[in-house]
Formats: C-alpha cells, sequence, structure tokens
C-alpha cells in the first residue's frame, strides 16, 4: 500500500422488523420503516456503506388462517399481501437495498441449512411438551400465566395439549447472555429496554420450543431432520436477518435492528442466544422504540381506531407525514397520534416556520432585487454573524443526534435554527430596509436563503422530495453542500437564482395561525378526541329567553335543538338583553350532562367566544335548520354523555373568524363554519 492510508469504508446493515401478512400496514409499520429509511438516508449522507432490509414475515398460523378464510391458498395470499407493504414503502420513498419474504426459496434453503447444523451440533432435542396453548398467539402459556384459562396476552380461551416438540438449547447460555449484555450497553438500547430483559433474565430460561406438528400448522419450513413438523415462527423469521445477506459477505454483524417493544424478548433473548450457537458475530445494536397510541388508546380493529398511513399520507404528502412521524416520537417513549397534533406540527413546523419563510424570501428577492443574487458569504451585521454561526454548528450537532438514534431531538436542532431565522428575518425586516439601507436588506435575503439552504440539506433524509424541492426553488450554486457558502470557514460566495413557485407545505385543514403558532414544538394537543369524548355541536335557535330568577349572571333560555325544546341556563346576561336574543341561531353543546343551575335545568350550553375585558359574544351558525351538526374533519362521532370537565379538556378558539377544535376546523355536513366577530386567537367557551 506504501504510503496512501486507506480509510476503511464504514458497513451500517440496518434493518426493520419482518411484518406479518396477515394485516394491513398501519402507522406503526410505517413508523419502524420510515425511521429506519432516515437513518439509512443519514448514514449514506455521513459517507458510510449502507445496506438496508425490510420484508414480510409469511408463515405462521394467523396467515394460515387469513389465506383460509379468503378460501386462497396461503402462498397465493402471501403473494397478493406482500404487495400491500410493497406499495406503500414506494410511495413513503422508503430506500430500501432489499426486501425480503421468508416464503422465498433461498429464505427456506437457509433456514434449514442452519437447522441441520444446530441438530447435528446436539443443539436441538425432541420433548414431549404438555401445557396451555393459545391459538391466536400461537404459543404455549405455564399454568401460572392463564389464570382463568384465558391467554394473558389475548384473553381468548386457552386449550390444553400434550405434543412431541423440538427445542433449542437455550438455557445453557443464560449466563453467557447475562454478561454480554452488561458488557455491551449499546447491545439493547434505550437503556430502559436493556434493564428490562437483564430483569427478565433473574428467571432462570427455559429452552425455546422451535417447531409445531404439520398436522397443527402445515404452513411453514420444513424441519431437514423430521418432516413431520415445520420450525415455529420465530427461528424462521429472526434468521431473516442472516440469509438476507447471505450472498453478501462483510454485511453481518454490523447490524442496528429496529424494533417495537411488543418484540424486545425475541430480539434481546433468542437471537443473541442462536447467533452465539450458530458461531456468527453479534448484532450491534437493537433500537427498541415505543408505541403509536391513537388518541391515548391501543390501535385496534375491533376500536376501529387504526390510523392508516395512506389516508394521512394523502391529506399531507409524504414527506410531512414522514417529518410528523419523526418528529414526534421521542426515543424510548409512546406517541399519541391526535388529529390535532398532527396539524399543529404540520402546519406549524412546515408551513409556517419552513415553508412560509421560503416563500416569503423568494418573493421578496424577485420582486425587490437582482436575479441572479450574489454577495460575500461573510455577513457583516452581529445578528448576521450569529445566525451563520448557528448554522455553522448545525450538522455536526444533527449529525451526532443520529449517530445516538435521536432523531426527533436532530429535527428540534435544524428547526431551533428555521425559528432563529424568522426571528432575524423579521427584526431585520427587509421590507423596511429596503428605502434606508439596500445593502442591508440585500445581506438578510443571502442570510436567509443560506441559513434555509443548509436546513435544506439536512432535512434531506427525513423530507427528500420537499428538500430538494425548497433547493430548487432556492437556485442556490452551492446545491448541497453543508459548508456556509460552500466553502469552509464561510469564505465563499452565497449566490442565488430564485424561482417562485406553490406553497412548499399547504397549510393543511385551513387552520390558520392560532392553532399553529409558530413555537408549537412544545404545545401539547389538549384532549383525546375519542368518541366517548367528544362534544356534540349542533346548530339551535333560542325559542324565548328571560331573566334567571336566582342568579343575576345567568338567563334561562328555551332552545330548539331540532327534536325537541330544551331548558338552558346561559351566563350571558352581561352582554345580552332576553328580548333581542328570541329567534336567534346559536351554537348548542348538546350532549353535556344535564346539570341544575341554581335551581333551573340546564340541559346544554351555548357556545359563546370571549373577547378583551371578558366580553362574551355569541358563535353564529349561519342559516339552516336547527339540529344539524359541526364537527372537524375525521373526528369520531360523539358517543354518549360528556361532562363539563371533558369539555373543557378540548382546546376551542377562533382562527380564520371561525371555530377551531384542537386546531381543526368545525363544519357542517355543507362545509357551514361556526363564525364570531371576534379577533382570531379568541377563545370559545
Ligand atoms: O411482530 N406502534 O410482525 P408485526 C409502533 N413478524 N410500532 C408498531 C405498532 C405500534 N402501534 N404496531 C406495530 C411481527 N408496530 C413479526 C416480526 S421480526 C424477525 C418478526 C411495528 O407485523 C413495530 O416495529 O406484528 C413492531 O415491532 C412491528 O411493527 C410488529 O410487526
Ligand atoms: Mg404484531
Amino acid at each position: 500500500m506504501g504510503l496512501i492510508i486507506a480509510a476503511a469504508l464504514v458497513k451500517f446493515y440496518i434493518t426493520t422488523p419482518i411484518y406479518y401478512v396477515n394485516d394491513k400496514p398501519h402507522i406503526g409499520h410505517a413508523y419502524t420503516t420510515v425511521l429506519a429509511d432516515v437513518l439509512a438516508r443519514y448514514h449514506r449522507a455521513m459517507g458510510e456503506e449502507v445496506f438496508f432490509l425490510t420484508g414480510t414475515d409469511e408463515h405462521g398460523q394467523k396467515v394460515q388462517q387469513a389465506a383460509q378464510q379468503r378460501g386462497l391458498d396461503p402462498q397465493a395470499h402471501c403473494d397478493e399481501a406482500f404487495r400491500r407493504f410493497v406499495d406503500l414503502w414506494s410511495k413513503l420513498g422508503i430506500s430500501h437495498d432489499k426486501f425480503i419474504r421468508t416464503t422465498a426459496p433461498s429464505h427456506k434453503a437457509y433456514v434449514q441449512a442452519r437447522l441441520s447444523a444446530l441438530h447435528a451440533q446436539g443443539d436441538l432435542y425432541a420433548a414431549e411438551y404438555e401445557g396451555w396453548y393459545c391459538v391466536g398467539c400461537e404459543r404455549f402459556w405455564t399454568e401460572k400465566d392463564v389464570a382463568g384459562e384465558v391467554c394473558p396476552d389475548c384473553q381468548r380461551p386457552v386449550q390444553r395439549l400434550v405434543e412431541k416438540n423440538w427445542f433449542f438449547r437455550m438455557a445453557r447460555h443464560q449466563e453467557w447472555l447475562i454478561q454480554t449484555l452488561e458488557a455491551n450497553p449499546r447491545l439493547v438500547f434505550p437503556e430502559s429496554r436493556r434493564n428490562e430483559v437483564l430483569g427478565f433474565l433473574r428467571q432462570p430460561l427455559e429452552d425455546l420450543c422451535i417447531s409445531r406438528p404439520k398436522i397443527r400448522l402445515s404452513w411453514g419450513i420444513e424441519l431437514p431432520f423430521d418432516r413431520d413438523y415445520v420450525t415455529y415462527v420465530w427461528f424462521d423469521a429472526l434468521l431473516n436477518y442472516l440469509s438476507a445477506v447471505e450472498e453478501r459477505p462483510g454485511t453481518w454483524p454490523a447490524a442496528l435492528h429496529l424494533i417495537g417493544k411488543d418484540i424486545l424478548m425475541p430480539h434481546a433473548i433468542y437471537w443473541p442466544i442462536m447467533l452465539k450457537a450458530m458461531g456468527q458475530g453479534l448484532f450491534g445494536t437493537l433500537l427498541v422504540h415505543g408505541w403509536w397510541l391513537m388518541n391515548g388508546r391501543k390501535m385496534s380493529k375491533s376500536l376501529g381506531n387504526v390510523a392508516d398511513p395512506q389516508a394521512l399520507m394523502e391529506r399531507c404528502g409524504p414527506d410531512a407525514f414522514r417529518y410528523y412521524l419523526m418528529r414526534e416520537m421521542v426515543l424510548g417513549q409512546d406517541s399519541d397520534f391526535t388529529d390535532g397534533g398532527f396539524l399543529l406540527r404540520v402546519n406549524g413546523d412546515l408551513a409556517n416556520d419552513l415553508g412560509n419563510m421560503l416563500s416569503r424570501v423568494v418573493k421578496f428577492a424577485l420582486k425587490n432585487l437582482p436575479s441572479p443574487l450574489s454577495g460575500p458569504a461573510e455577513p457583516s451585521g452581529s445578528e448576521a454573524r450569529r445566525l451563520r454561526a448557528q448554522a455553522q454548528a448545525l450538522p455536526e450537532q444533527v449529525f451526532a443526534w443520529v449517530r445516538e438514534l435521536r432523531i426527533s431531538q436532530a429535527l428540534e436542532e435544524i428547526m431551533e435554527l428555521v425559528r432563529a431565522l424568522n426571528r432575524y428575518f423579521e427584526s431585520q425586516s427587509p421590507w423596511k430596509a429596503m428605502k434606508q439601507d439596500p445593502p442591508a436588506a440585500r445581506e438578510a435575503v443571502l442570510v436567509a436563503a443560506e441559513t434555509l439552504r443548509i436546513a435544506l440539506v439536512l432535512l434531506e433524509s427525513v423530507m427528500p422530495g420537499k428538500s430538494a424541492e425548497g433547493i430548487a426553488r432556492l437556485g442556490a450554486k452551492h446545491a448541497s453542500g453543508l459548508e456556509w457558502g460552500g466553502a469552509s470557514g464561510g469564505r465563499g460566495e452565497l449566490a442565488f437564482e430564485f424561482s417562485e413557485g406553490p406553497a412548499l407545505f399547504p397549510r393543511l385543514g385551513d387552520a390558520p395561525a392560532v392553532a399553529a403558532p409558530p413555537h408549537a414544538a412544545t404545545v401539547k394537543p389538549p384532549a383525546p378526541p375519542v368518541a366517548a369524548l367528544t362534544p356534540l355541536i349542533l346548530r339551535a335557535r333560542i325559542e324565548a329567553a328571560r331573566l334567571h330568577p336566582q342568579a343575576d349572571k345567568l338567563l334561562h333560555l328555551d332552545v330548539h335543538d331540532g327534536a325537541r325544546v330544551r331548558s338552558v341556563c346561559a351566563g350571558i346576561r352581561a352582554f345580552y338583553k332576553p328580548e333581542e336574543l328570541a329567534g336567534r341561531l346559536i351554537a348548542l353543546v348538546a350532549n353535556l350532562k344535564p346539570a341544575k343551575l341554581r335551581g333551573l335545568l340546564s340541559e346544554g350550553m351555548l357556545l359563546a367566544a370571549e373577547g378583551a375585558g371578558g366580553a362574551l359574544e355569541l358563535v353564529d351558525p349561519g342559516p339552516g335548520t336547527p339540529g344539524e351538526a359541526f364537527a372537524a374533519e375525521g373526528q369520531p362521532a360523539p358517543a354518549g354523555e360528556i361532562t363539563l370537565e371533558d369539555f373543557q379538556r378540548r382546546a376551542l378558539a377562533l382562527g380564520g373568524g371561525a371555530v377551531l377544535m384542537d386546531g381543526q376546523l368545525l363544519v357542517s355536513p355543507n362545509g357551514g363554519k361556526l363564525r364570531c366577530g371576534q379577533p382570531d386567537g379568541s377563545k370559545v367557551r
């Protein structure tokens, strides 16, 4: 080699779980796969040799049953069902290098070869096994697990089964595994999950049952040494990580396995022990992420609350959806999907802070400055220099967070720069400076454009399409480098040829600034909009109004809700005279638990906006028949009574002159809004 020092190319092998083909992909599958894609893209950007694997898990009881129910042969079912994943990944811009299917002949042959070797080595043995078996979960449970003879996982009845099966000698590696976990702090990440595994290992490990008799389950890979048996899901599925790279020597073991917390134990216990027994090196890190919940609840088909990635993507495009997933879930924690939170994020971070900034810079430049526009990379203003320093420091920080596997923090860091840029642009006000000090206006535009360029380049792994679109809009001379001005130390030149175009991130759901403050990063959507807690808001008509005899703040109203006349007490006496209310259309919260207010029944509440000094103004539902409901698009339909407290947990406010709930516009079936003349941002209650 002489004097040339060869830099070893860092290998980065990254995997997702292989997903069962008995289900449609949902937001959870999309999350793990997008996270893997984002990590893969960042590592490619850092110059590493990446191999990114995803795929489908096609054997087992559930798949066999799903096929049976459709009257299909299991292979035919798989050949169709795996496409749902491939298609979704292609729409989401997933850049995997290989998609593995466990029914592929090469994978089956690999599993059989491994089984033969382990058998020959004495690592597998046959034994009678008796236990409680859950068909749905495809697993045996011990006596103490099945109190009441139901499965502790799915709550369905379990059956008593005695059968011969094949076992993998796992117990004898328990001590080795404990030591290995203790010596490798990053083997299971985050730390809380590693502790969970170590805690589990305080109990003696049992050997692992790896087979099922074909009479019970035929849809699997046949054991090469006992043809009446197929291998059981995990022994087949986990081996995909090796079989996929069989023909790429050197790829294993530089691996980062991404999984959800549901499959921690198979990956943190069976898999390392299997690798040890097979004489393979250990994977690098098992990254265990939390759970996506839907409005505070576990997603399930029976609750009908499974978030469909396809529908979300159609609303905002793949890039904004990817951004939402990555920004919202903090490593190690569960994350709640709510429509309000989704809108806050996409409208706040992307439409407002990033997209709007870009279009302001471009529009201003095209209108007021020469094109192409260039100038020195070294800005003269002190604020500009601070912003440049922040932008120059950013790539290192972002890559450090990526290496730490904390993508949401990496994004927060980038958005922090974008928000600083918003403040800078506002304080420079080039539209004012243009008159007295044109060079200052020009510098502000150049600095803003270069800051945006660096932010967009760093966002490329998360939003490949939008990032390229934004950079094209800037027409930057140094389109892709991470250096300020394209040269180290900022000594280069800034040069842009701007072009106008449609909004990079159109606002979603007509939600104006009140719903999406620029510093939305820490704003949590206030309420879990589950059906049972959703307010029912109706157009209603006041038939008659009078003073409440016992309370000097209340009026007592007769309100027609389209079906009947209700008695309602309303705290608007200081702002409305009874005689001006008769015949007026109002918005009524109609599913509140009735209450007695100073002796009179109140069966609902009128919506009113709070103006300056606490004055209340009734919300106007527009012309139409009483009884029509106003709801946020995509919200669950109200089901049953709610308490005042439930109602107060919702954030109602004016935006764009109409009422928003949790950031979402409330509309009637024909698109009518709840109007009010108070300023945007006013609270509605
Ligand atoms: O378990 N939140 O496949 P699977 C976050 N075939 N992630 C979720 C999620 C949620 N609500 N729901 C699912 C299997 N996931 C086996 C794996 S690997 C050798 C075999 C994601 O279709 C998460 O990554 O049930 C979870 O681990 C995986 O989907 C389970 O997918
Ligand atoms: Mg599952």
